[in-house]
């Protein structure tokens, strides 16, 4: 059946607003829906086909119609069970007849979010201390354009003024700068406002390396190489001397700077307090002491350090032939050629000699143990390599993306991911020569960063993205810190939330977990061997992308508002679902109902198979209440 329709919510999943849901080609006039669900759209019957083993296993589940636990009728609107949020009934007839056979795993759900409300409660009551990771310097998220003006402001009043104004928005445990670039690179071209843009995280050797490439795009803005010479140092092991010189020019020249001056000479791009420049100096000075010629004997030998972490990560060293073995034949070979050599150049480069090490690569260990509130002093650290075995560059771009941005004439994976960051960081330079974009940096705790904001009068903010935060300090606190930092005058203000870790305190929801039933897990594999045409191999996380844990998710949220923490009293019983969605008087964005409007609820791990993902990652949404259109 052809008809003519289009995917009307702009983030039901992540492919993009009028796109085929199989084969991710531009819909055509005549679309294919599910005749299930009606939302999800394919070009064709073919796609259709090919993708139901998928879709039928998790969002048609979680979009269409359900199914009465008593009665078996299936239709919109059913109610759904309170107790567990994984059941549903046309009426409460139905309810009450079907209850002594749902009440043992109803009552089983709701000790299951006791027992995590629990866990999470001591997690956090324990003086709450971060450790066990290197500095996020390459991240573990996908990057997110954090304003998609087209799916949110532009759809409403006058496009003008939307287009015209500015947008402030706040990026809480930031991390490194891709969110930033692939945000500032995505405006529209009629865009004509300014963006400003305050990062908190509260590590200094983040920031060093966030405020020196910020330095790089302006200082070289005129030359035609920065932006490709800069995706190198993001990214790469070794580097040429004009990399490296880059680097030890900036560096000379920003150890010597007050704030006023990078202000200055940034032209308002960098803002940073003093004393948070006195810490970043420290990394700074580091760097440039460091011995990065690699044919000396005192050299830090980067390739060295590297090779010794990825020797004591059993994980890595066993996921990643799985990983590899999934790849194409050219695709194998090169991304083999990246594991072991790590080297990130453009498609012009000479890779027989590399003569330098990357220092901005470095940093303290990964062993190092700190509280919260007891600031990082980086010079009491010995400088080593530093990037998370799990953390690369093929992990932080959505790679479906970053294909459809090339033109497909690229011999390998990294020239065109190299490609692709060097002309998203055209474009940010592009951004600053115009003098429309602004980063306010802040080495605070996020916590205490309201009381930052307020001291120094700034404008509240359109968006307010705080990374996954939420595993470490709680929904609770988080929602309750940033409500007021939200402006209220734009009712697409939202702030979103991230959590990774979920999974670890409801093991019902993964495939891995001993209490996941097998016959599920018996389902996950069939559909993944129907979906791929291949069979699943052990260690395999793709086949979480056929469980439809959403109802454990729900849990999830409801167990982790229970538990508070960090200052905010746990609750006696667990909250109902209802109560959830208007925590402290904000108003969640159903996923269930494609509501989200920035952030994918969840990613199809499959379909990428290049960015090796784990498939934890979900987002939430939450506006103020008159927002929540
Ligand atoms: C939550 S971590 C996780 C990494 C993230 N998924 C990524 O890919 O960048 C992100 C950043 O938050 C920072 N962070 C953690 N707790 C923080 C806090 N209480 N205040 C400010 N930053 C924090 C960390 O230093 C890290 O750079
Ligand atoms: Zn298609
Ligand atoms: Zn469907
Ligand atoms: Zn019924
Ligand atoms: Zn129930």
């Amino acid at each position: 059946m052809y008809v003519n329709t289009f995917s009307v919510s702009a983030l039901i999943m992540d492919v993009q607003r009028g796109h085929c849901w199989r084969c991710e080609k531009v819909l055509p006039q005549l679309t294919v829906p599910c005749s299930r669900c009606n939302i999800a759209v394919y070009c064709s019957t073919p796609c259709l086909g090919n993708d139901t083993a998928r879709h039928s296993s998790v969002e048609c589940q979680m979009f269409g119609p359900q199914r009465c636990g008593n009665c078996e009728k299936t239709a919109p609107n059913m109610k759904e069970c309170a107790g567990c949020s994984n059941a549903w009934y046309c009426s409460k007839e139905c309810q009450r007849t079907d209850w002594k056979s749902h009440k043992p795993s109803c009552r089983a759900a709701e000790d299951s979010m006791k027992r995590a409300a629990k866990a999470l409660c001591q997690q956090r009551s324990a003086t709450y201390k971060i450790s066990g990771n290197f500095p996020y310097y390459i991240g573990n998220i996908f990057a997110r354009d954090f304003l998609q003006l087209e799916d949110n402001e532009l759809t409403s009043g006058v496009k003008e003024n939307s287009l015209a104004r500015d947008y402030h928005i706040l990026s809480a445990g930031c991390g490194n700068l891709r969110n930033t670039v692939l945000t500032a690179a995505s405006l529209p071209d009629e865009y004509h406002g300014k963006l400003y843009i305050s990062l908190d995280d509260f590590d200094p050797f983040v920031m060093a390396r966030n405020v020196l490439f910020l330095f790089m795009l302006v200082r070289f803005a005129d030359t035609d190489y920065i932006a490709s010479s800069l995706t190198t140092i993001w990214y790469s092991l070794h580097i040429y001397k004009r990399e490296y010189d880059l680097i030890k020019t900036s560096l000379d020249e920003l150890t010597q700077m007050s704030a006023q001056q990078l202000h200055d000479t940034t032209k308002g791009l960098v803002s940073v307090l003093d004393k948070d420049l006195r810490c970043l100096c420290q990394v700074w000075e580091r760097w440039q002491s460091l011995e990065c010629q690699r044919d000396q004997k005192t050299s830090v030998n980067l390739k060295q350090q590297r090779n010794a972490l990825f020797g004591t990560d059993i994980l890595m060293r066993e996921g990643v032939p799985f990983y590899l073995a999934e790849l194409s034949k050219n695709e194998k070979k090169r991304m083999r050629e990246w594991f072991d050599h790590a080297l990130f150049l453009p498609s012009e480069s000479r890779k027989s000699a590399v003569p330098f090490d990357n220092p901005t690569l470095t940093g303290r260990d990964s062993d190092c143990w700190y509280d919260d509130f007891t600031p990082i002093v980086p010079k009491d650290h010995q400088f080593v390599y530093c990037i998370n075995t799990d953390a690369f560059p093929f992990r932080e771009w959505d790679c479906l993306r970053v294909r459809e941005c090339s033109s497909g004439s690229f011999t390998s994976p990294m020239e065109m991911y190299h490609s692709y960051v060097t002309n998203l960081l055209k474009k940010v330079r592009r951004l600053i020569v115009q003098e429309r974009l602004f980063v306010h940096v802040f080495l605070d705790n996020c916590l205490v960063f309201p009381e930052r904001h307020q001291s120094l009068q700034m404008t509240n903010y359109d968006r307010i993205i705080t990374s996954n935060l939420a595993d470490i300090v709680g929904f609770a606190r988080l929602l309750q810190t940033f409500k007021p930092l939200l402006n209220a005058s734009n009712r697409f203000s939202v702030i979103i939330t991230e959590t990774m870790n979920w999974f670890k305190f409801i093991p019902e929801a993964d495939t891995d977990s001993m209490l996941c039933p097998r016959q599920r897990i018996q389902g996950c594999n069939d559909a993944y061997s129907i979906d791929c045409n291949r069979l699943r191999f052990p260690g395999h996380n793709n086949t979480r992308d056929y469980f439809n844990n959403t109802p454990q998710f729900l849990q999830y949220l409801r167990a982790d508002i229970m538990a508070g923490g960090l200052g905010i009293p746990s609750l006696k019983e667990v909250p109902s679902f209802e109560s959830v969605k208007k925590y402290h008087g904000l108003q969640m964005r159903d996923f269930r109902k494609g509501q989200n409007k920035l952030v994918p609820f969840q990613y199809r791990l499959n379909a990428r198979i290049l960015n090796m993902m784990n498939g934890y990652d979900r987002a939430v949404e939450w506006c103020l209440p008159q927002s929540s259109a």
